[in-house]
């Protein structure tokens, strides 16, 4: 990654994704976007026992919507569905436990959840940064086995489920600093060379992305958005950067401005006068690379990638997997 990029980014976050930044954007907001009521439309969120996930769903509940907390524990998936509950008024708070880095997991979770449950919006948003080169029990790397891997799995798995539905929407939390990261299809899994799991984080939030706007050119009935919450102090940031937590802390935002513009998209009326396919930072369509950057991704690396994914959760699927 350049110096140039890096620098320009650092600038850009200091800016926008703090927590003045985020002041800053609300001045624009239109309050009456999410003054809406979602009373009988059903939202999948992952990783939602926590964080931005949590605080999505919170707001999300006390619109009246139907909520799937999609969490890998047991223990903290309950709290965060009792707290939800407790705060919403809201009982129709589901809790279902899946880890999003085990692909014939989620493969068997949707076939259930299909014939129990309709889904309006799929909230992609459980996303992990692992430091070191760590391999799940089927020896993939974790970081793409839960933002890459994990989140394709879930959607593609989903689609046929929220084409049936009204106004269906796919939301994925990506991050700021896949602005640092070009398209990488030749080592996936970070095979070779130094690893480093800022750089794996980044370059699977940048998949993302590219998955965001693959997936709404071949599935124009339903409405695919990518977004970033801006720099919030959550227990992944404290947890996975403590260096810059440190540095950052009296500027980053609070977990609901990290989260206002997951439930703008998932809930709000404007979010849908977008076209789909895009990648949002505060309420706004904005560039996926920084100026003058040279981080544009070939048709053919972005077919690859759709390819390789395709090609590795079939390994995982069951026969009657919708590939
Ligand atoms: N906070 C920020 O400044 C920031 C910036 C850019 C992007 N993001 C993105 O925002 C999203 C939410 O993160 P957060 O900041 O709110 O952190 P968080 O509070 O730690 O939330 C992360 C959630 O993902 C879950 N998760 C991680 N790996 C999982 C797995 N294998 N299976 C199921 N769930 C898993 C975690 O579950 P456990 O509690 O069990 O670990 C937790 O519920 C992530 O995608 C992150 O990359 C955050």
């Amino acid at each position: 990654m350049s110096l140039y990029r890096n620098t320009i980014w650092f600038l850009k976050g200091m800016r926008e994704y703090t927590k003045s930044g985020y002041e800053t954007a609300a001045k624009q907001f239109v309050a009456e976007d999410l003054e809406v009521d979602v009373k009988g439309r059903s939202y999948m969120i992952t990783g939602a026992n926590s964080g931005i996930g949590k605080t999505a769903a919170l707001a999300i509940a006390r619109k009246g919507g139907t909520i799937h907390l999609v969490c890998r524990n047991k223990e903290r998936a309950e709290e965060a569905q009792s707290e939800i509950k407790a705060n919403s008024g809201n009982e129709n708070i589901l809790v279902h436990l899946l880890d999003m880095s085990d692909p014939k997991q989620i493969w068997e979770f949707v076939e259930k959840f299909k014939t129990e449950h309709k889904l309006n919006v799929l909230i992609n948003n459980a996303g992990c940064m692992v430091n070191k080169r760590e391999l799940t029990e089927d020896g993939l790397e974790k970081n793409f086995a839960t933002n890459t891997l994990g989140t394709y799995i879930l959607t593609t798995a989903l689609l046929p489920a929220l084409e049936k539905e009204e106004d269906p929407r796919v939301i994925t939390v990506s991050s700021g600093g896949m602005l640092v990261q070009k398209l990488n299809v030749s080592d996936l899994q970070l095979e070779t060379g130094t690893f480093d799991g800022t750089m794996a984080y980044a370059q699977n939030k940048r998949q993302q992305v590219i998955l965001t706007e693959q997936w709404s050119k071949s599935n124009p009935n339903i409405h695919f958005s990518v977004m970033h919450p801006g720099w919030a102090d959550t227990p992944a940031v404290r947890s996975s950067m403590p260096d810059f937590y440190e540095k950052m802390k009296n500027r980053l935002r609070t977990e609901e401005q990290g989260a206002d513009t997951v439930v703008w998209l998932g809930i709000s009326s404007s979010a849908k006068k977008h076209p789909s396919g895009l990648f949002f930072q505060d309420r706004k369509p904005v560039s996926t690379h920084l100026p003058f950057a040279l981080t544009h991704s070939s048709h053919g690396d972005e077919e690859k990638l759709m390819e390789s994914l395709k090609e590795l959760s079939k390994k995982f699927a069951p026969s009657s997997g919708n590939l």
